[in-house]
């Protein structure tokens, strides 16, 4: 079995408050681990501790007890950490750069020099569409475009693994559609990525697992399908089926003791709708 993707094993970090006597338990013995290949979604209220276990795990910031490890390497040496790409909550950029040159200045820091630094920097523009303000200077982003640069930031050494904290926040739904488009599209390259985010509808849209930290601690984990599925229901949706033959689907299921529960049209999502009229 190859090693996963990351380990976490009784996971505390607590945090000193100043001035009191009192300790924070911003993770509370945490223990999950991610397959190779997975999309991860860690979910939770606000100061829940997500973004306290994704620092820890990328050796900024050290633990209180546990361990963290990286296709099976202690993450808190820096070679573990050759292959991960990070976008931070709040990324924080050089606001006297363009576009182009940041991404120069982080692969430059990746090791990458002359045509194949140029091609990489092209390449990542394209790719969160951010070509026409590459000229332009990071202190006149948007929101949106300073995360997309973020993304562009995490993806220069070509990582195994994605490490996103909240990669969509203050994106439109445009821009936030293309982020989850690029989360699949490392799905498919056998990129593994640890997400969170409060967009739940896009979480269930692009993660296999997910776990949700409530006061530090993992309170529910496991496959998407498996944790949200209602068990005892079915849900069949008919095109063109006229109110007589639901009248007879309705008798014959009543008969055989099935209740019916809900019925309804389906409705595309708002996202599809907004899209549709805005592009
Ligand atoms: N450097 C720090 N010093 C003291 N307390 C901290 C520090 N960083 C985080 N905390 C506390 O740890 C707890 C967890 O914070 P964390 O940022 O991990 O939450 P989060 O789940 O990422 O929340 P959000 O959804 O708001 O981003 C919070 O109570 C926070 O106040
Ligand atoms: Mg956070």
């Amino acid at each position: 079995m190859p090693d996963p993707a990351i380990s976490i094993q009784n996971l505390t970090k607590i945090y000193p408050i100043p001035f009191k006597r009192e300790r924070l338990t911003a993770v509370d013995d945490l223990t999950l681990s991610v397959e190779p290949g997975q999309v991860y979604g860690l979910l939770g209220p606000n100061g829940s501790g997500k973004s306290t276990t994704m620092k820890i795990l990328l050796g900024l910031v050290p633990a209180t007890r546990g361990q963290t490890h990286i296709f099976g390497r202690d993450s808190s040496f820096v070679e573990s950490r050759e292959e991960v790409g990070y976008l931070p909550e709040n990324p924080y950029f050089y606001k006297y750069l363009t576009g182009e040159e940041t991404l120069h200045f982080y692969g430059k820091l990746c090791g990458l020099r002359g045509e194949p630094l140029r091609r990489r920097t092209r390449e990542l523009l394209h790719l969160v569409g951010l070509e026409d303000a590459a000229d332009r200077r990071l202190g006149g982003y948007s929101k949106g475009m300073l995360q997309r640069i973020g993304m562009a930031q995490a993806l220069v050494q070509e990582p195994r693994l994605l490490v996103l904290d909240e990669p969509t926040a203050g994106v439109d739904p445009a821009g936030s559609r293309d982020i989850r488009d690029l989360i699949l599209q490392f799905k498919t390259r056998g990129i593994t990525v640890l997400l969170c985010s409060h967009l739940l509808g896009q979480v269930q849209e692009i993660c296999d697992r997910v776990g949700i930290l409530h006061k530090g601690k993992l309170v529910r984990e496991g496959e998407l399908e498996k944790l949200i599925a209602i068990e005892n229901q079915t849900q069949l949706i008919f095109e063109n089926a006229s109110p007589e033959l639901l009248a007879r689907f309705e008798a014959e299921a009543a008969a055989c003791g099935a209740r019916l529960v809900e019925k309804s049209k389906p409705h595309a999502t708002l996202e599809r709708f907004f899209l549709e009229v805005t592009q």
